[in-house]
């Protein structure tokens, strides 16, 4: 009965602050989000979901200077249709970002992959510049029209995907621009033509960590999941 009542005692105050949780061989340290500040919260997702890829994001902005910024909170998320999403913050003083404001205003936006070769330059574009400067002419990229959008892609970048905003979800510190990719450029020698697989080495993809960390991609490791096949045969499921 009291060890009862203490487990239930434990269990509410675990999930009341978050504490050590111990299982046999292992323990974990619990985070319960509503309880956390944000700056913590974000702390700790970008020290734990990582690599994450990484957007560098070209817009135009209302006098027709090209924007750049890159953005860590994004990935591709679909196929058919083929959507990407970037999650774009207010700044540190509550104004909304150059990116948030053109693809509000325009519809439209290039998302380009970065590489080994442009990583400097990628984190330059996060400068805070001001509105008559463009980070592309300040980090010293080239651009290039794009095909079926006003903003231009940025050549020195090995991937570019033109997109037109799909939908905008308001997260009221972040808009989780949803776009959907009408355009790819992918650089010559990266990918196959036949196969349309990606040429080993071809292509030295970075990912942000946190802060000014980043990665290359590492060695590749491969799987064979016959064994699970086998294992669900043998457990007559398959
Ligand atoms: C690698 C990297 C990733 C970033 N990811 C994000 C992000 O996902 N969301 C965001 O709001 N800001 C992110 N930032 C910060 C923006 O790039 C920065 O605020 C930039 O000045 C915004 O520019 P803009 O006002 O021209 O849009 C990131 C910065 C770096 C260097």
């Amino acid at each position: 009965m009291a060890f009862r009542r203490w487990n239930a005692l434990r269990f509410s105050i675990l999930r009341y602050y978050g504490a050590h949780l111990v299982q046999p061989g292992r323990s974990s340290t619990q985070f319960g989000f509503g309880k956390l500040a944000r700056a913590d919260r974000y702390k700790l997702l970008v020290a734990l979901v990582v690599p994450r890829p990484i957007a560098l994001v070209t817009t135009l902005g209302p006098k027709g200077i090209v924007n750049a910024a890159p953005f860590s909170f994004f990935n591709v998320l679909g196929d058919d249709p083929p959507i990407v999403i970037v999650s774009v913050d207010l700044t540190s003083t509550g104004s909304i970002k150059d990116t948030a404001r053109n693809i509000a205003a325009n519809k439209e936006f290039v998302c380009h992959i970065v590489d080994e070769p442009i990583a400097e330059q990628m984190h330059g574009c996060a400068v805070e510049a001001p509105d008559d400067v463009s980070e592309v002419d300040l980090v010293g990229f080239t651009t290039a029209p794009s095909m079926q959008i006003k903003p231009p892609r940025i050549v020195e970048a090995p991937v570019a995907m033109e997109c037109v905003l799909h939908s905008n979800v308001d997260m009221g510190t972040r808009n989780l621009f949803i776009g959907r990719i009408l355009q790819l450029h992918v650089r010559d020698g990266i990918i196959e033509p036949q196969t349309l697989r990606r040429h080993d080495g071809a292509f030295k993809p970075i990912g942000r960590l946190y802060a000014n960390r980043y990665c290359k991609l590492g060695e590749e490791i491969a799987f064979d999941s016959n064994q699970y096949v086998e294992a669900m045969k043998r457990m007559g499921k398959a």
